[in-house]
């Protein structure tokens, strides 16, 4: 096998409370990146689909970061052709650079049957997060390999645990940031009351998920102490869209992984009226969003034609 042509889909991690260890994989939009190797040492990769200029050195991009350590871990030495046609916003929080080194290592244990696990495979990935400015967080990587809804059960070593949520409506309100990243920001150290609360949250959640209540899924994903405060500060009139797209029906409303994009969990036959309200505030706000409707993926990197 020479090459390989992967889906990779975009994901929404902390997904209310969970930070940096709930994500959910979303059914577009979606990279496709196709690997090949070549006969050189060199790792050569190529972006299409998106205006702005990302980096295409092997160590500043995730993909080819995740390569690199996919070859050191492994003991392994090849050229690559990385060809990534970005469908993912980039800078806006939906997980573009966890898809791209994903669907890296994903094809590379394929191209050089190395017969990795996924929790490995996300292992390795999840450094070429550093790429983007941001810290080895495991969320959209796991996410976008595993589809579904992923929860990181344990750090170190790595172990991941999916579940297979009802199919949740999402309405995504898509917004670049306009800093690199809001991650620094985030406290160290937060009271007792508030790990209570935060833990229950977070418990809701994946009992609302269990139980497959979208209502529950949706308030559960409505609150967070860790970083909704931080990035929605960055977010035009954050409490005031909340607070519509809440009065309006949603379920639940929150910011997605690293911002700045919103979005709202909401029943399907409420996705149009929602989508309209963040059409409006970004409109109002001269915003230039990107306003979709989509909903939870069950499945996550796929190969493709
Ligand atoms: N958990 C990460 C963060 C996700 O909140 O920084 C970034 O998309």
């Amino acid at each position: 096998m020479k090459e390989i042509t992967l889906k990779a889909p975009a994901t929404i991690a902390n997904f209310g409370p969970g930070f940096d260890i709930f994500a959910c994989a979303l059914e577009s939009p979606f990279d496709v990146i196709k690997i090949k190797k070549k006969q050189t040492d060199s790792i050569r990769i190529k972006v299409s689909g998106v205006e702005e200029d990302i980096p295409t050195e092997a160590e500043n991009n995730s993909a080819g970061l995740a390569a690199s350590h996919f070859f050191k871990e492994m003991n392994l030495s090849s050229g690559l052709d990385i060809e990534i046609k970005k469908g993912i916003k980039s800078g806006a929080g939906l997980g573009t650079s966890g898809a791209s080194a994903a669907a890296c290592v994903y094809g590379l244990n394929q191209l050089f049957q190395t017969h990795l696990g996924y929790d490995e495979l996300i292992q390795i990935a999840r450094k070429g997060e550093v790429a983007s400015g941001s810290a080895p967080h495991p969320d959209n990587v796991a996410g976008c390999l595993y589809g579904g809804f992923v929860l990181i059960k344990e750090h170190s070593p790595l172990e991941i645990i999916k579940i297979n949520p009802p199919q949740i409506p999402l309405v995504v309100c898509c917004l670049k940031k306009t800093v690199r990243s809001t991650r620094r920001k985030i406290p160290y150290q937060f009271p007792l009351g508030e790990v209570k609360k935060q833990m229950s949250y977070c418990a809701s959640l994946v009992h609302a998920l269990m139980s497959g209540d979208l209502k529950k899924i949706g308030q559960a994903v409505n609150k967070d102490l860790i970083s909704e405060p931080v990035r929605s500060q960055s977010i035009l009139k954050y409490k005031e869209i909340k607070q519509k797209a809440l009065r309006a029906g949603a379920y639940g409303c929150n910011v997605s992984g690293g911002g700045s994009s919103l979005f709202a969990v909401c029943e399907k036959e409420k996705t149009e009226e929602i989508a309209q309200i963040f059409k409006d505030y970004a409109q109002k706000e001269n915003l230039h969003g990107d306003i979709f409707i989509t909903w939870s993926s069950p499945s996550g990197i796929r190969e493709t034609e």
